[in-house]
Order: structure tokens, then C-alpha cells, then sequence
């Protein structure tokens, strides 16, 4: 190496040094190949999976939702006025720009289904129906469609999915949801729960 070559060397080391060092604070692109939103993901890919596709039944998918959506499900989580059994303690201390950041590396993943267990064909029919009646007019295409306000629900984890459908029915105060949503899961019994869980699950 000239000595011009290991100046230049020594001074991206130091820049190196000084990006590394500053994570946390600073914006943009970071080093080695990894953006900031990428390092910040590192605190979540235990529960949501790296890259935000979940491995876990019990854990939702992430990855490919969009950017508004997921940095306002974030910003309620860390203020507490979304309800959660786990979110809301994670997103403590989180900044206004770490959760910006945290949502576009998000929203910049692809989505992977969760593997469906065997379908139940009988459950599958009863939640095929009720989707279509009650949910279809906003989560379209069997829930695959997704835009700012609303996630995909197709393919996402399939306990998860229950639990939100079971909590949005019986403690529809503390949640999120259009009150068209709220009204259509009312009176729904539980089994009709778990057929439209089943349904939204299998899907492909
Ligand atoms: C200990 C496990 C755990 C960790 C760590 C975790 N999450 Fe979560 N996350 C959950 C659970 C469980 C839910 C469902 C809400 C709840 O009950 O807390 C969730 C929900 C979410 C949702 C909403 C999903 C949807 O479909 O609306 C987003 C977005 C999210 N987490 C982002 C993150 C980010 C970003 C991090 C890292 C900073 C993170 N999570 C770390 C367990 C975790
Ligand atoms: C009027 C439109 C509308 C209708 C009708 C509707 N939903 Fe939703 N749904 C939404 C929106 C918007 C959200 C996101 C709300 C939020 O969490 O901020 C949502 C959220 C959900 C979630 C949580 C997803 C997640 O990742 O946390 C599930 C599950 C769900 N809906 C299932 C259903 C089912 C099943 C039906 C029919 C019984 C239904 N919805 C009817 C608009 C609707």
C-alpha cells in the first residue's frame, strides 16, 4: 500500500469508528453494509424473526407492512395507548426517528407467509363465509391487501391472529379498530372466531 492508499485507509477506519459509535443517534446509512434501521431491528428478531418474518405462532410477521402503518402501531405502543401484552414495555425510550427508522427497514422486508397447518375444510368453509360477509370489504383478497392503516392479515401467525381477534371482540375499548370492525366481530361466537383465524391463516 502507497502511502496516499493507507491515509485513506486510516481515515475510513476512523469514519468506521466514529458511525459504529455513533448508532443511536445518527440517521442514514451506517457501515459494513448495514443501515440503522437494520442494527435497531437486532432488539426485535428475537420475538418477530430476522427480518421480521415471525417463526413463532404466537408472534406477529412484520416484515413488508407499510412504512405509515407500522411507525404509528409503534408511536401507540411506546405512548401506551395501544394495547399490548409486550409492545408497550419494548417501545419504551424509543425516539420519534429510531421508530421511523425501525419502520422502513421493516417496511422494506418481504413478506413470507406463516406455514398453515392442515387445513380443516369444514372451518375453512364457516370462516370463508363470514370473511366474505364481514371482513372482505376492507381486508380484500382474503386479507392479503394491506395499505397505511391496515395490516395483512393473510398468512400471518396463526395464534397470533386469535388472540387479536378474541381480544378485539371481548376488550374492543382499549383496541384500534373502525367501528365497522368492532361491530362485525361482535356477537360472533368463538368458534366462529377460530374458523375465520383459520380461514385468514391458510391463506396462501
Ligand atoms: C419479547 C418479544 C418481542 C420483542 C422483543 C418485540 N416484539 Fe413486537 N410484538 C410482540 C408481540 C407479542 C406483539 C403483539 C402485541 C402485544 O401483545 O404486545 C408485537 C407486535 C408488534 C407490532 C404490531 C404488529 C401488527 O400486526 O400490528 C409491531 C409493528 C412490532 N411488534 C414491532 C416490533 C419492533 C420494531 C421491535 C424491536 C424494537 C419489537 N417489536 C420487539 C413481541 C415482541
Ligand atoms: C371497516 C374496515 C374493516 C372491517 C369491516 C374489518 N376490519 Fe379488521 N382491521 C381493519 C383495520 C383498519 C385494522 C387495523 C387497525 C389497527 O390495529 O390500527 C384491522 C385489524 C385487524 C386485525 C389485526 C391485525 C394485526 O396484525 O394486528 C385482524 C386480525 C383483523 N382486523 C381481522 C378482521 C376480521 C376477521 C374481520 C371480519 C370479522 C375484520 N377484521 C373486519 C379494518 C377492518
Amino acid at each position: 500500500m502507497d502511502e496516499r492508499r493507507r491515509a485513506l485507509f486510516r481515515d475510513w477506519m476512523r469514519r468506521l469508528f466514529l458511525a459504529v459509535g455513533m448508532t443511536g443517534i445518527m440517521a442514514g446509512p451506517v457501515t459494513a453494509g448495514f443501515t440503522e434501521g437494520e442494527l435497531l431491528s437486532g432488539a426485535c428478531g428475537g420475538c418477530h424473526g430476522h427480518t421480521g418474518v415471525s417463526r413463532a405462532a404466537s408472534m406477529p410477521s412484520i416484515a413488508g407492512f407499510d412504512r405509515r402503518y407500522l411507525a404509528r402501531v409503534m408511536r401507540e405502543f411506546s405512548t401506551g395507548v395501544r394495547y399490548s401484552t409486550i409492545m408497550g414495555r419494548v417501545m419504551k425510550g424509543y425516539t420519534p426517528q429510531q421508530i421511523n427508522l425501525l419502520a422502513s427497514y421493516y417496511a422494506d422486508q418481504s413478506w413470507e407467509n406463516f406455514p398453515a397447518g392442515p387445513r380443516d375444510p369444514a372451518l375453512f368453509v364457516t370462516g370463508q363465509r363470514l370473511h366474505q360477509a364481514l371482513c372482505e370489504e376492507c381486508h380484500e383478497q382474503g386479507g392479503r391487501y394491506q395499505d397505511r392503516d391496515m395490516p395483512r392479515v393473510a398468512g400471518q401467525a396463526p395464534d397470533y391472529l386469535l388472540m387479536q381477534l378474541f381480544a378485539r371482540r371481548d376488550r374492543p375499548e382499549g383496541m384500534q379498530q373502525p367501528a365497522r370492525m368492532r361491530r362485525a366481530l361482535e356477537g360472533l361466537s368463538d368458534h366462529e372466531l377460530r374458523a375465520l383465524g383459520h380461514y385468514i391463516a391458510s391463506q396462501d
